[in-house]
């Protein structure tokens, strides 16, 4: 877990500031409309402002809100710098600064930023309060979840004028992440077209977020219909030399259901989508909620207490009480966790025996055991939050394994392991039944590895720095399947190709060429679902240039 003491001061204000040509590209788009207002909601050391020049030959009216005196007072130098700039920089909060504004009825013609992405957490409590009125305002569902991006965007597009332009970075999650369902269904309310663009590469070296370009127009009738949303990729020079304006006109946005929760599903290209939607109806292919549950992996809440290697066992005579148990890519590298694998894990020194001691008293445990616990106990683990909560606090709950088990974070795919050995789980990893009686769980298992459910994964996972592709149960509850007859021995043989050095491109497309195949895919339709899922997940590890996800084993 990351604390807030932990953090530097430029993270904790989000102080990354826009470079010169991505900020020059959205002052001339916004300036298209030729704005008589234009707001910037923290303006740093006025990036925007030092844009603007030489972009206009009209007198525009600039307001700027900045936290720190310091760098507002940078903002106020840069627009005396520009002539026909009228400026005002208000060294504040914004967001208490905007809900004031908001209620004053002041609106602005075009809106320029990069707003401060800081967890809310981190947040002072003033700007926690502020944002969840701000959602209440707007009769929004609000989280703790959320990102101070999130209200700063919310709080700028209420502020804009029908027919306004909005041009901010903003960071790449706003395609996905849950807690910005809220912003996401709110643009599409206030805005006629939302054009996100998406360059492969980072656009701060300094960040490892990935971030994009929110271009919105509101709309003029608030009653009428959105057009959607459309997103651009290619390489960051490609779309910047592009006139903004028609980078902006000739995108073709989507629009209806597709919109609905995630918008992932906009990156995909016409015949993607088309093959993508056709899939839910071939006769092999189950949505997983209809063949298996996923329930969390154990939570000992203490890892390092109740997870040890062989030679903790023996020093502390654990034998009787030690179980096996993985919750890493490590542990279990193929898609087939037995006995024998175990075995030959703990003769390398690993962590994976479950210390299960259950809820027998202290004293009628043998003496070196009891050391054990006292031992935990001298570290405090007794008083964390999860063991204080239950007694005795070494009595682990929900202790339990089931026959498959998934890792809640991949690299190149997500995969099914099936669990021979009948190990147990860490919440790193959750435990999955199947609820179909017709469907073995080793057929559940060799169907899971192809590119139609690698895709749904990269469309309804949730990814961040780093790149790592994280899955809740409800996401993977709404992954498709095809589910296929096979014999022990081709299980046998993915577990082989799955631990071997063969990239994840042709591991996936080994697999399509049999289960694809036999879901009813033709050859055509499963080279387009492979290369939807390829172009996806290169776009989550950022690595279109550099191809170098394949080495990537997962974490
Ligand atoms: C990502 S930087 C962007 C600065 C500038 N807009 C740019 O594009 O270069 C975010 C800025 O937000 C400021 N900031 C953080 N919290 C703020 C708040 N509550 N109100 C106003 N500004 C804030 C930070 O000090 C920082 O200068």
């Amino acid at each position: 877990m990351n604390f807030k003491i932990n953090e530097s001061a430029t993270k904790l204000r989000g102080g990354y500031y826009t470079p010169e040509d991505v900020a020059r590209y959205l002052a001339k788009w916004v300036l298209g409309i030729k704005p008589r207002t234009i707001l910037e909601p923290s303006c740093g050391d006025g990036a925007f402002i030092r844009a603007l020049k030489g972009q206009h030959r009209f007198r525009l009216s600039f307001t700027g809100v900045e936290l720190l005196n310091e760098e507002a007072r940078k903002s106020r130098k840069a627009c005396k710098e520009n002539d026909l700039i009228d400026g005002e920089i208000v060294a504040g909060d914004f967001l208490d600064w905007g809900l004031k504004s908001i209620e004053e009825g002041t609106q602005f013609s075009a809106i320029l930023g990069n707003p401060p992405y800081i967890r809310y957490q981190y947040l002072a409590p003033q700007d926690q309060i502020l944002s969840e009125e701000l959602f209440v305002k707007f009769c929004l569902a609000f989280t703790k979840h959320t990102n101070a991006w999130v209200p700063f965007v919310i709080a700028s597009v209420a502020m804009l004028e029908a027919g306004g332009r909005l041009g901010m970075v903003v960071p790449a999650e706003i395609l996905h992440v849950l807690h910005a369902t809220s912003l996401r269904k709110f643009l599409l309310t206030q805005c006629s077209k939302i054009v996100i663009v998406d360059p492969n590469e980072l656009l701060f070296d300094e960040a490892l977020q990935g971030t994009v370009l929110l271009m919105v127009e509101k709309k003029k009738k608030p009653a009428s219909a959105s057009q959607g949303v459309a997103v651009l990729t290619g390489s960051k020079e490609d779309l910047l030399c592009e006139e903004p304006e028609e980078l902006f006109n000739n995108a073709k946005p989507v629009s209806g259901d597709m919109l609905n929760g995630k918008w992932m599903k906009v990156l995909l290209t016409p015949r993607e989508l088309e093959v993508f939607e056709s899939a839910k109806h071939k006769k092999g292919v189950r949505l997983f909620r209809d063949v298996a549950s996923v329930d969390v992996g154990i939570v000992t809440g203490a890892n390092k207490f109740f997870l040890v290697n062989d030679e903790t066992v023996k020093e502390y005579g654990l034998k009787r009480y030690a179980k096996p148990m993985f919750g890493r890519s490590g542990h279990c590298p193929g898609v087939i966790y037995d006995r024998e694998g175990h075995t030959n894990k703990n003769e390398g020194g690993t962590a994976s025996n479950f210390v299960m001691i259950g809820n027998v008293p202290m004293e009628e445990l043998p003496e070196k055991v009891q050391d054990y616990i006292k031992f935990g106990e001298e570290q405090n683990l007794h008083k964390r939050y999860k063991c204080r909560i239950r007694s005795p606090w070494y009595s682990v709950p929900s202790v339990y394994s089931t026959e498959v088990a998934m890792l809640k974070r991949a690299h190149n795919y997500p995969r099914l392991i099936l669990n021979s050995a009948r190990a147990y789980t860490t919440d790193t990893a959750y435990r999955i039944k199947t609820v179909d009686p017709s469907i073995q769980p080793e057929s559940l298992v060799y169907g899971f590895v192809n590119s139609l459910t690698a895709l749904t994964g990269e469309l309804e996972g949730r990814h961040y720095g780093g790149g790592v592709l994280e899955m809740v149960p409800s996401e993977i509850e709404k992954m498709l399947v095809p589910i296929v007859n096979i014999s022990e021995s081709d299980l046998r043989r993915l577990d082989l190709l799955v631990r071997s050095n063969e990239a994840a491109d042709d591991v996936l497309r080994a697999q399509d060429k049999i289960v694809l195949k036999a879901a009813g895919f033709t050859k055509e339709e499963a080279a387009i679902l492979h290369e939807a899922w390829r172009r996806i997940r290169s776009r989550r590890l950022r690595e279109v240039h550099q191809e170098k996800g394949d080495s990537i084993s997962d974490e």
